[in-house]
């Protein structure tokens, strides 16, 4: 991927064109390491537009390393509830913890220690270590390999891992030498405004004279991005089980939504089989009396088909002592976290 080309003028075009033009962003207004690792967990799955509030309301609640190590567990899902993939803040807290241990609460300052931390990987690493340490980390992810594609008009496929690598060292070439934060955030920003994926605006961008796709009139068609984008489908039935006015929910210990509450599912084909197994499990009798509807939910790789039903504990309290526990009124549950996808299941609630 050799190519030549004056990379101090691409880098001041760049970086002239972003301290014009880049976005004003919550977390564009410090260089705490702590501010910055959280937008970027946040920002690994996360629209921009929909973290700005989040990051605002958790860094406000936990300010620091400190606090978010020691801080109660339905408080950080509370954090993070409606952001999806909730691994994200068990990692950092647990993180979190290591840097109090190792670091004596300071985050670690280069490339090769952050990216030891839980949750973090290499376009993260590289965020944290250029825009809060001056590290020259060039950051890899959809937006600047769509940029790197058009600059050198390759077709060289961005969903291969040699691919990603290629461009990594690249990346570290070009940055090298210019302000690594104003750099990498330039490159985030050509990518979410300018040179985006369908008709990029390539009149306005700051490094159109670079770039040998737009020379070529090639830019639509790149970059080329051949993945496999089979998903699969999980069906369940979902119970909304009602015990006088509370209605029974369980925490997950572990999985897609480890430690958010949600109703009882199970793959099984009928209302019947449902309240077998509900037996099984919790040795409590359960009648499901109605049907409402499938809600879907799609993650990144899997599909949910939840058909909700409506049903009662038939047994007293009593005859379980996990149950009390398990029981919370609407009000509780407000205030619990619950996965956006059995958010969805409440609105099904009579
Ligand atoms: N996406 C990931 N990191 C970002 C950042 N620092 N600014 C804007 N968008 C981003």
């Amino acid at each position: 991927m050799c190519h030549l080309m004056n990379i101090e003028k691409f880098q001041k075009n760049l970086i002239e064109w972003y301290k014009k033009e880049g976005r004003d962003l919550p977390w564009r207004h410090t260089r705490d390491p702590y501010a910055i690792w959280v937008s970027e967990i946040m920002l690994q799955q996360t629209q921009v537009d929909t973290v700005k509030s989040y990051y605002t309301r958790f860094l406000k609640a936990l300010p620091d390393v400190k606090s978010l190590a020691g801080a109660d567990e339905d408080l950080i899902f509370k954090l993070w509830e409606g952001l999806g993939y909730y691994r994200r803040v068990r990692h950092m807290q647990e993180a979190a913890c290591r840097i109090m241990d190792e670091y004596d609460g300071h985050f670690p300052d280069n490339y090769d220690d952050i990216i030891r931390l839980k949750g973090i990987g290499a376009y993260t690493a590289s965020a944290i270590s250029s825009i809060a340490f001056g590290q020259e980390k060039g950051v890899i992810d959809g937006n600047t390999l769509r940029i790197l594609s058009r600059i050198y008009n390759r077709q060289d496929n961005i969903a291969l891992d040699k691919t990603k690598k290629a461009w990594q060292l690249l990346m570290d070439n070009l940055i090298h030498g210019a302000d690594p934060s104003m750099f990498n955030q330039g490159m985030m920003d050509l990518g979410a405004g300018i040179c985006t994926p369908k008709h990029p605006n390539c009149e306005h961008c700051p490094v159109s004279d670079f770039c040998d796709a737009h020379a070529a009139g090639t830019e639509s068609l790149l970059p080329v991005n051949i993945k496999n984008t089979s998903k699969t489908d999980l069906y369940y039935i979902t119970a909304i089980l009602k015990k006088d006015d509370k209605y029974f929910l369980v925490k997950n210990k572990e999985g897609l939504l480890e430690n958010l509450y949600g109703f009882v599912q199970y793959e099984v084909e009928s209302p019947v089989s449902f309240e077998e197994t509900f037996y099984e499990n919790y040795g409590l009798s359960v009648r499901l009396y109605e049907y409402c509807k499938e809600i879907k939910h799609v993650f990144s790789h899997r599909i949910w088909h939840m058909n909700v039903y409506l049903g009662e504990i038939m047994d007293e309290p009593e005859t379980s002592s996990l149950l009390a526990e398990q029981l919370y009124t609407e009000a509780e549950m407000a205030e619990l976290p619950i996965s956006t996808a059995h958010r969805k299941v409440c609105t099904q609630i009579p």
